[in-house]
């Protein structure tokens, strides 16, 4: 159905009431945060388990600060949730749809169905003016495909509105990445659209955050390029970490003093074990897949690259493993600390350390994998594996210590106490967390990719560095 005023022109909602479609990671945190910011909040999942554990003020995932601020959220009476699409509809002016765009089972696209569904479902409820805003990482073209799609649904027709609003929030800081985040952008089709998306994050804007105004395929495609520039630059040092390891070079001094040029900076230079999660891996590949489709592959061919950089370290990683523990896995006890794909996370979504653990338990070893939030994941995703509940139990009788995962409890191990524990004083720091002169003075023989093992090169190298405070951090 047309309508006689253009969507320009249309009046918009100051304090827009909002629906949160899909309460995973991402949508759970932007329901909570906005509620917490002063806004009406409606939550929705098809997942009944889910929303019942949200509703009684429980975070089903492991994100720091979050728990507080939902039963903050709640208390305020400003935050519900649902499972019913009816609701949702009659509720929302503005509907922010955050369900996932997992990698294709046996392909490198995205898997579609979810978000195609959740348009579907609210928008062929929405009988009044609404914006639907999609926030999940998206095929370059899918909001131009998801606009006729939804207008054709909706009884509205082309009153409603969508637009697109990529979330830039990191695990882990989930909740200060979101309510502070870098920078906001708004994909709209038009003034209607920028004007309430501006409505419904004003207190974000109210805090000087640079907002960028674009058309939707320019925002679906800044949250592609963000994600594989981060991947590209972490492939790279640890590109220049193989390089070194044939020279005798060491990858962390070649970090340190590339971070001090400001055109290259610090963050996401640090060598090891590589990236992994729920975004930078499938990402990466379901935009080589679009590019192709759209016939300009060649643009970003080399993000096969970076993903295959990115995979051997998790081989060359077992390749050290293997060298300490005497050439040989078979029937050796490997210490595998760590199984989250990064420190204060709960998720095991393509973890480069449970991969390691995986290919260590294939040649033979027995693993006892221990993390300090993730042990249950990884048990669901490989149940094979030994788990334990303490670090101490992980090392007890281990031939080799591997560091898979950068948490602090691991960080902050007195290498004389633990040295205690193991059968043999040999580790493996997969994310060059540790101090390597500490670990080699208590007699521990210390190897990480892409550092020389001469003891006395290192010990020189990191006298030198010491004098430096090195701006490296993720
Ligand atoms: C990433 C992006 O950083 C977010 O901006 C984005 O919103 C999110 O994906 C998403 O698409 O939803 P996240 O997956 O939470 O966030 O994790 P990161 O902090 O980016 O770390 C990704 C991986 O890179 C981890 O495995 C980490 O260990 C690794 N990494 C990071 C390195 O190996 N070296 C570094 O220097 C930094």
């Amino acid at each position: 159905m047309e309508t006689s005023i253009p969507a320009s022109e249309a009046p918009i909602t100051d304090h827009p009431k909002m629906t949160v479609i899909g309460t995973g990671y991402l949508g759970a945190t932007h329901a909570v945060c906005m509620a917490v910011l002063g806004f009406d909040v409606l939550g929705v999942d098809v997942d009944e388990k889910k929303i019942a554990l949200l509703a009684a003020g429980t975070v089903p995932f492991f994100e720091p600060g979050l728990d507080e601020q939902l039963r903050a959220a709640l208390a305020s009476g400003r935050l519900r949730f649902t499972t019913d699409f009816d609701e949702a509809a009659r509720f929302g002016d503005v509907h922010f749809i955050c369900v996932g765009t997992p990698q294709a089972e046996g392909s490198h696209a995205a898997d579609m169905r979810y978000v195609d569904s959740a348009f579907t479902e609210i928008a062929s409820r929405i009988d009044r003016k609404a914006l639907l805003v999609g926030k999940s990482t998206v095929p370059i073209g899918t909001a131009s495909r998801l606009t006729e799609l939804v207008q054709s649904v909706s009884p509205i027709g082309s009153e409603l509105e969508l637009a697109w609003n990529p979330e830039f929030l990191r695990e882990g800081f989930a909740v200060k990445d979101t309510m502070h985040p870098d920078r906001l952008v708004f994909g709209v089709a038009s003034s209607w659209a920028q004007r309430q998306l501006e409505a419904a994050f004003r207190p974000i804007l109210d805090e000087d955050t640079p907002s960028v105004v674009t058309d939707l395929a320019t925002a679906e495609l800044v949250k592609v390029a963000a994600n594989s520039f981060l991947a590209t630059k972490i492939s790279y040092i640890n590109a220049m970490a193989e390089v070194c390891e044939a020279t005798g070079a060491d990858v962390n001094l070649l970090a340190t003093a590339l971070s001090y040029d400001s055109r290259i900076g610090g963050r996401f230079l640090k060598p090891g074990l590589g990236f992994g999660g729920g975004c930078l891996p499938k990402d990466i590949r379901a935009f080589v897949y679009r590019a192709e489709e759209l016939g300009v592959g060649q643009a970003v061919g080399f993000l096969k690259e970076v993903d295959k950089i990115n995979q051997r370290r998790r081989v060359r990683t077992v390749d050290l493993i293997r060298e300490l523990a005497d050439g040989d896995l078979a029937g050796k006890k490997i210490a595998a600390l760590g199984a989250a794909f990064k420190p204060n996370s709960d998720d095991v979504r393509d973890a480069p350390a449970l991969d390691v653990a995986r290919f260590l338990y294939l040649e033979g070893a027995t693993v006892m994998v221990y993390d300090p939030e993730a042990n249950e994941n990884a048990h669901r995703a490989y149940p094979d594996l030994n788990y334990v509940d303490s670090m101490r139990e992980a090392l007890e009788g281990a031939d080799v210590v591997a560091l898979l995962t950068e948490w602090d409890e691991f960080r902050i191990a007195d290498p004389a106490e633990i040295g205690e524990l193991v059968a043999h004083r040999r580790i493996v720091d997969g994310r060059h967390a540790l101090d390597a002169d500490a670990y080699r003075a208590d007699g521990w023989v210390y190897r990480a990719l892409g550092r020389p093992t001469d003891p006395q090169t290192v010990a020189l190298h990191e006298d030198a560095r010491d004098d430096a405070e090195a701006p490296l951090h993720r």
